[in-house]
């Protein structure tokens, strides 16, 4: 697609060069500024044809005193760009299946464009032409377009063209993660993750990519990832992922996502109903690989590393069973209750593993519990942080981009529920606050840095008559991503290195004396870190 800023305004709306013409209106800024436009518009909503009311569009076929053969108007909540962006959609959808291939928006008068308004525009864009045909090659092709234009004064020119041109790189990185979720089990498997981030390095020189395999795996330590991959036929892939944009000295950001192919539940096998959904387990992978698309295109000043464990979650003879322990790379045992939480068993290695990067700030995003769309729906991700500063950013970036994360508790005392009488911690809490207990699961392996976690089971796909993968939340990391880059000095700093040991820490430590766990340093070492920076509930 070819996305251009055109300056035009009032008068100059009609004599436009477009095959289509998208007028959006709000109740309060009701006209254009352009005779032929404005008398159309009084005349459709005098005859009751067309209304002033968000989701409203009207079909004009050879407008009188326009030059574009086509025109819609398309009414608008407000001016903001959340319904702009809605209202854009609406006016597509009247003329994506026409013959047009230059399509103008044009914004009512006094309605002021900005760079969210132009980012907008392009996903909308996106949104409205993209086609899954990977597995379907009769779905109709994408219509005729070629060309949006969205016309603005010549002052805001410069605004729409940059929001433009980050909207683009932003609907390249939602597409890849759209179609990657949409790819069914057999064709999305862990080596194919594998393959599309090399691909990724292949086309972006900005990025390299390293593929783990199972032996380096094992010799990691990697025993709780590992063992959800017991039962699959697939080999197990650890993606790591760089993008550097900054001097190596900069500390990175390390986006960490969870890469299920296929979530069958394993031996706690889910129900039948709905199962071929769990494809969509990989949504968080999605949205690193995604993500680092859109960064490779806009070359932003930061480093990012990202790190994906892909692999299925399968029952077998050999799978992993309710019961078993297994150990973590961190050191810590985990009595495996249910073998249907296997998303933050992929994921706590995956943590341990990002230590070695001395991130900035660590985020991961996964599908992680039915608890977090029974709690919030399809309208926001959950957002879990004990970390408040890095909490507002990613909010806030969730805001600017129109893909909203809600914040969640991470209270320490829900994580009581996830005591285990053979091992240092069971796989899974209660039925009661699920996301949360799922999300302080995760806590305990991140104690040596800032860390948030994004839980997109009701956000990453959609349900129903239009099932699909939403692409989300690309848009809420590349805005986190973006605004780092550019906040210089005011950006979240990584944690003070270490301190040496003091009396409180050796006496935590030696808390665990008399466990298994103590013989291994590494467990030694989370214990002292637990000391040092408590992880929940600390404003
Ligand atoms: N991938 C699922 C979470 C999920 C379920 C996302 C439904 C979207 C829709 C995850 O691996 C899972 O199965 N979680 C369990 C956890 C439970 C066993 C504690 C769940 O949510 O039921
Ligand atoms: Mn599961
Ligand atoms: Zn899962």
């Amino acid at each position: 697609m070819d996305y251009r800023a055109i300056s035009a305004q009032g008068p100059a709306l009609s004599q436009v060069n477009a095959d289509a013409l998208v007028v959006v209106l709000t109740p309060d800024l009701a006209h254009t500024g352009d005779a032929a436009l404005d008398r159309l518009i009084d005349d459709a909503v005098k005859a009751q044809d067309f209304a002033l009311k968000a989701g409203k569009t009207l079909y004009v076929h050879r407008p009188a005193g326009v030059k574009a053969s086509r025109l819609v108007l398309s009414a608008a909540a407000n001016a903001e760009p959340k319904a702009f962006k809605a209202a854009v959609a609406k006016g597509l959808a009247a003329v994506k299946d026409l013959g047009a291939v230059h399509t103008a928006v044009a914004a009512a008068q006094g309605l002021a464009l900005t760079t969210a308004h132009a980012q907008a525009l392009a996903l909308a864009v996106a949104d409205a032409t993209y086609v899954f045909r990977h597995t379907k090659p009769s779905a109709p092709k994408a219509g005729a377009l070629k060309k949006m234009s969205l016309l603005c004064a010549a002052a805001e020119q410069t605004a729409v063209k940059q929001g433009l041109a980050q909207g683009e790189a932003l609907a390249h990185g939602v597409t890849l993660a759209r179609e990657l979720g949409n790819l069914p089990g057999n064709y999305c498997t862990p080596s194919h993750l594998a393959h599309e981030a090399r691909q990724l390095a292949k086309t972006h020189k900005h990025i390299k990519v390293e593929v783990l395999e199972r032996p380096a795996l094992e010799k990691l330590k990697m025993g709780s990832f590992l063992s959800v991959t017991n039962g699959s036929a697939q080999p197990p892939k650890f993606i790591v992922l760089r993008y550097q944009g900054a001097a190596a000295s900069h500390a990175p950001l390390v986006l960490v996502g969870k890469g299920i192919t296929f979530d069958t539940g394993g031996i706690s096998l889910k129900p039948g109903a709905g199962m071929d959904e769990m494809k969509y387990d990989m949504g968080g992978a999605a949205s690193v690989l995604g993500t680092f698309r859109t960064i490779a295109e806009l070359q932003p000043k930061v480093n990012l590393v990202g790190l994906i464990p892909t692999c299925e979650n399968m029952p077998s003879g050999t799978a992993t069973k309710p019961g078993d322990v297994v150990t973590s790379m961190s050191g810590q045992t985990i009595e495996v209750l249910n073998t249907d939480a296997e998303g933050r068993l992929i994921l706590c290695d995956a943590l341990t593993y990002a230590e070695r990067f001395k991130p900035a700030a660590v985020v991961d995003i996964a599908t992680l519990t039915g608890a977090c769309v029974i709690a919030l729906g399809h309208q926001h991700s959950g957002l879990f942080s004990a970390d408040d500063e890095l909490a507002q950013a990613l909010l806030g970036a969730g805001q600017e981009s129109l893909d909203t994360a809600w914040r969640m508790p991470l209270d320490e005392e829900y994580g009581e529920s996830l005591k285990s009488n053979f091992a240092d911690l069971g796989n899974v809490g209660g039925r009661e606050g699920g996301a949360i207990t799922a999300a302080v699961f995760l806590s305990k392996f991140t104690q040596a840095y800032r860390w948030a976690h994004l839980d997109i089971a009701g956000s990453a796909w959609k349900s129903g008559a239009a099932k699909g993968g939403t692409g989300r939340p690309v848009g809420l990391l590349t805005q986190f991503i973006l605004n780092q880059a550019s906040a210089g000095a005011a950006a979240i700093q990584p944690l003070p290195a270490k301190p040496a040991k003091n009396v409180a820490t050796k006496k935590v430590a030696s808390k665990q004396a008399g466990t298994k766990a103590v013989t291994r340093p590494a467990a030694k070492k989370v214990a002292a870190k637990s000391a040092r920076r408590p992880a929940a509930g600390r404003a």
